[in-house]
């Protein structure tokens, strides 16, 4: 597999990072997940765009991101995707610094890697629905930037699969937050509820995509807080994200959503999301 490290093109077996590497040492990065639809990346803008905004919030020197476009296209092409449903993982650490100090550089050279993989919808997911738990949300007070540093997410996801979940649905202060990679929707009659932006929650781009369809379709909604004590109460629920598009939750937390069933709004949702990229 062909990659992209540090300015060129590079066999994935040919990459080295140096142990002294800050992404390694302290997980002092900030990432992005970008959907490649044959022939075209999903919202390329808005995730460099949030890319940038992860860097300045950590105070890292981030290389030129003008030309990604194009590498993120020589990328699918050189490794045989181009007409397969995948995604590009991108991933700047702040560099290497030694001797290992909490302490950094503000110019330290980043380091800059890009994969992509083929990566299919879960169809399965989208057509059923899928049942997710709760946890108490134990992140820090940034997950507005997109750090790498996930560990309260990957344990949540491990611990959801083990339980027969398809996501974890954080709660702090007795408020719902988001997955643990993904963002969440609520449906109260004809109203679409979504926790607001803040420090507390991703600006997913999924997120932001979805409203824009609610404008454009006349569906009413709401940014703001949802109490774990409303969750009963909900028509629909639904989760938001590159890798799960528009997903129905059939069960949160023990409570059966809508009769098990995908509700109405979220298929409307899926069709119209499904066309921007068709
Ligand atoms: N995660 N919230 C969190 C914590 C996330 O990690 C993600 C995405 C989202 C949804 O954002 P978007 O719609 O921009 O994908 C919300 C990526 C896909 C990941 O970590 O793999």
């Amino acid at each position: 597999m062909l990659v992209f490290f540090n300015g060129k093109f590079t066999e994935m077996e040919e990459v080295s990072i140096s142990p002294f590497d800050r992404g390694f040492q302290f997980s002092d990065g900030v990432y992005e997940v970008i959907r490649y639809y044959p022939k075209k990346f999903f919202e390329m803008e808005a995730h460099i765009d949030r890319l940038k905004y992860s860097l300045n919030e950590m105070h890292i020197s981030f290389p030129h991101l003008d030309n990604i476009e194009s590498v993120l296209h020589k990328l699918i092409s050189v490794n045989s995707l181009t007409d397969e449903l995948s995604i590009a993982y991108l991933q700047i650490t702040r560099g290497h610094q030694y001797p290992r100090r909490h302490s950094f550089n503000e110019n330290l050279p980043a380091t800059f890697f890009i994969s992509v993989e083929k990566f299919p919808a879960k169809t399965d997911n989208m057509t059923n629905g899928v049942r997710v738990g709760l946890e108490e949300d134990i992140r820090w007070l940034r997950c507005d930037i997109k750090s790498t540093s996930l560990i309260p997410n990957i344990l949540s996801s491990h611990r959801a699969i083990k339980k027969g979940f398809s996501e974890i649905i954080f709660h702090r202060n007795g408020t719902i937050t988001e997955g643990t990679h993904t963002n969440v929707c609520f449906i109260k009659g004809d109203l679409l509820i979504t926790p607001p932006l803040n420090n507390f929650i991703l600006a997913g781009i999924t997120r932001k995509v979805v409203l824009s369809l609610c404008h454009k379709l006349g569906i009413a909604f709401e940014e703001k807080t949802i109490s774990i004590s409303e969750l009963k109460d909900f028509d629909e629920i639904f989760l938001l994200g590159t890798t799960v598009e528009v997903t129905p939750v059939t069960e949160i937390d023990g409570i059966s959503v809508n009769d098990g069933k995908p509700g109405p709004i979220c298929r409307l949702l899926q069709n119209e999301y499904r066309k921007i990229y068709e």
